[in-house]
């Protein structure tokens, strides 16, 4: 991969001193230095690590965001599309509604665990078919707590799930070119690369 070009909380990036096996997780603390997306076990199951991308890849009239793990991403990935972590949330000095939720519920724990709940609440913020108790259970499934509970989480994630609100994240979604979005979704409201993106993958390592 010559240079990496992708948005990240909607500043365009381009590096061209990345090498493609780093992970998105450490790109984006150890060179975006936003550390707010944490590392618990840099294997997929903790959900540490969750930011939010653009997916236009399940419908590609209506691109969708989707909570994905950073630690098993590599750079590539995410070349040529959006990418938000939880500093991006933040719009001129007022909390995300899910920020928001999760204050007024007193949902927020350590900051080990907290950013990647908020961005899985996030993508729940932004999808109008989550509407059962077991789902909202299901897309937080993947952000595991070790020491406390999840009851002011889940009140927190109720409390803006399909709500949509009318903020730049649905202007973003609007002019997402789903050319760029290829992601699809596997089970447990979590994320994976599809083929197509794996092959990109290989491809941009193989340069
Ligand atoms: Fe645990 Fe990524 S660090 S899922
Ligand atoms: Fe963050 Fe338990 S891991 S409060």
């Amino acid at each position: 991969m010559s240079i990496l070009r992708f948005h990240l909380n909607d500043r365009p990036i381009e590096d061209a001193e990345v090498p493609p096996t780093t992970t998105l997780l450490n790109y984006l603390r150890q060179r975006a230095h936003l550390t707010g997306t944490k590392e618990g076990c840099a294997e997929g199951d903790c959900g540490a690590c969750t930011v939010v991308m653009l997916d236009a890849e399940t419908d590609p009239a209506a691109p969708r965001f989707r909570a994905v793990n950073a630690c098993l991403m590599f750079v590539p990935m995410v070349q040529g599309r959006r990418v938000y972590t939880v500093e991006g949330l933040r719009k001129n000095g007022t909390l995300h509604p899910v920020q928001a939720a999760m204050v007024e519920r007193l949902g927020s724990q350590c900051g080990y665990c907290t950013p990647g709940v908020v961005m899985s609440a996030f993508e729940a913020c932004y999808r109008e078919d989550l509407r059962e108790p077991w789902q909202l259970d299901d897309q937080m499934c993947g952000n595991l707590c070790r020491c406390t509970g999840y009851r002011p989480i889940r009140e927190a994630v109720d409390l803006v799930a399909g709500t949509c609100p009318e903020d730049c994240f649905k202007k973003q979604r609007a002019e997402a070119q789903p050319a760029e979005l290829e992601f699809g979704r596997a089970s447990a409201g979590r994320c994976y690369v599809q083929p197509t993106s794996l092959v990109a993958l290989w491809q941009a390592l193989a340069e």
